[in-house]
């Protein structure tokens, strides 16, 4: 089974044990609403390519270790389009969740996700119990403090930031949960793959950065130019268009020397290049070819 079936079937499972009929209808849909259909399940994908490259003994907990990072991050999208944060009508070529539900049903939809992701990992435990408090230590950092989600848009609401630090926690520390839980999964140390994890992770956010001025809301599926209108601080705004397509450049280099020792190596790296090559907006990638 290739790696994004298996991402669309752990979702799935996941999604589906809410459905029970003693679930609020509303909230049960609008779950559904935020996970399928999905973006590039990147993250996941991520995950998963780790746990291959370290041997993927546990599938069923590498599996599931890649469904909550990509719950947590289907969280944190519901609630970043919220009017109190980005304010973002559409969300992968729709309506965003408070835009298609209610606001209130779009906090109680990115809380039952991040909830969601920690009972996929305790439900698929038994395959390797030893592996779990590894697994659940990493989601959890991803999302809360000192420098998960939460801490990263925080960032938002100080006056002074580095944008460094906050591309790092806003989304460099779900990749880098991507990457630990994929070698966790696969009872490898996973320390060490925290820097492949984090510097992919930053140099996805450059990208989006550069999307975000220079790349169609048509393409994306969520509207453009939001990061100048709030004033939030971006790669593209900071460093200039080419300044920014330079630090991905070095961020995406950074990366592929980090990739850790394993017996999948030189397949993961292939891999890691070819994900990278897209993460450029159509018109900037033609121009950096
Ligand atoms: C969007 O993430 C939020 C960022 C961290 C830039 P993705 O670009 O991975 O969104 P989907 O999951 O593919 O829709
Ligand atoms: C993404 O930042 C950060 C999180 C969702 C945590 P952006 O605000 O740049 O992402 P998009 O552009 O809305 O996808
Ligand atoms: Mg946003
Ligand atoms: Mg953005």
């Amino acid at each position: 089974m290739d790696a994004m079936t298996r991402v669309e079937q752990t979702l799935n499972a996941a999604v589906a044990r809410g459905e029970a009929a003693s679930c609020p209808p509303r909230l049960a849909r609008a779950v559904r609403y935020a996970v399928f259909p999905g973006g590039a399940r990147i993250r996941p994908r991520l995950a998963l390519a780790v746990a291959r490259a370290c041997g993927d003994d546990a599938p069923r907990l590498s599996e599931a270790g890649a469904a909550a990072v990509e719950l947590m991050h289907c969280a944190s999208l519901v609630h970043d389009d919220l009017p109190c944060f980005d304010d973002a009508e559409t969300r992968r070529g729709k309506p965003s969740v408070h835009k298609a539900f209610d606001e209130r049903l779009a906090v109680l939809t990115g809380d039952a996700l991040i909830v969601l992701a920690f009972q996929v990992l305790a439900q698929a435990a038994p395959a390797a119990p030893d592996r779990l408090p590894a697994l659940v230590a990493i989601v959890g950092a991803s999302a809360g403090l000192p420098s998960g989600i939460s801490a990263g848009q925080a960032w938002e609401c100080e006056p002074a930031v580095s944008l460094s630090d906050y591309h790092r926690e806003k989304t460099g520390a779900l990749f880098a949960a991507a990457t630990m839980a994929g070698a966790a999964a696969a009872g490898f140390p996973h320390a060490g793959w925290r820097e492949l994890g984090e510097t992919l992770g930053e140099a996805y956010q450059v990208a989006d950065d550069l999307r975000d001025v220079a790349g169609k809301a048509e393409d994306l599926g969520k509207p453009v130019g939001r990061d100048a209108a709030l004033g939030r601080p971006s790669a593209a705004a900071e460093l200039g268009v080419a300044g920014a397509m330079a630090r991905l450049d070095g961020l995406v280099r950074q990366a592929i020397g980090a990739i850790p020792e394993c017996p999948g190596r030189d397949d993961l790296r292939d891999l890691i290049l070819l994900e990278t090559k897209k993460f450029l907006p159509k018109g900037l990638a033609q121009s950096a070819a």
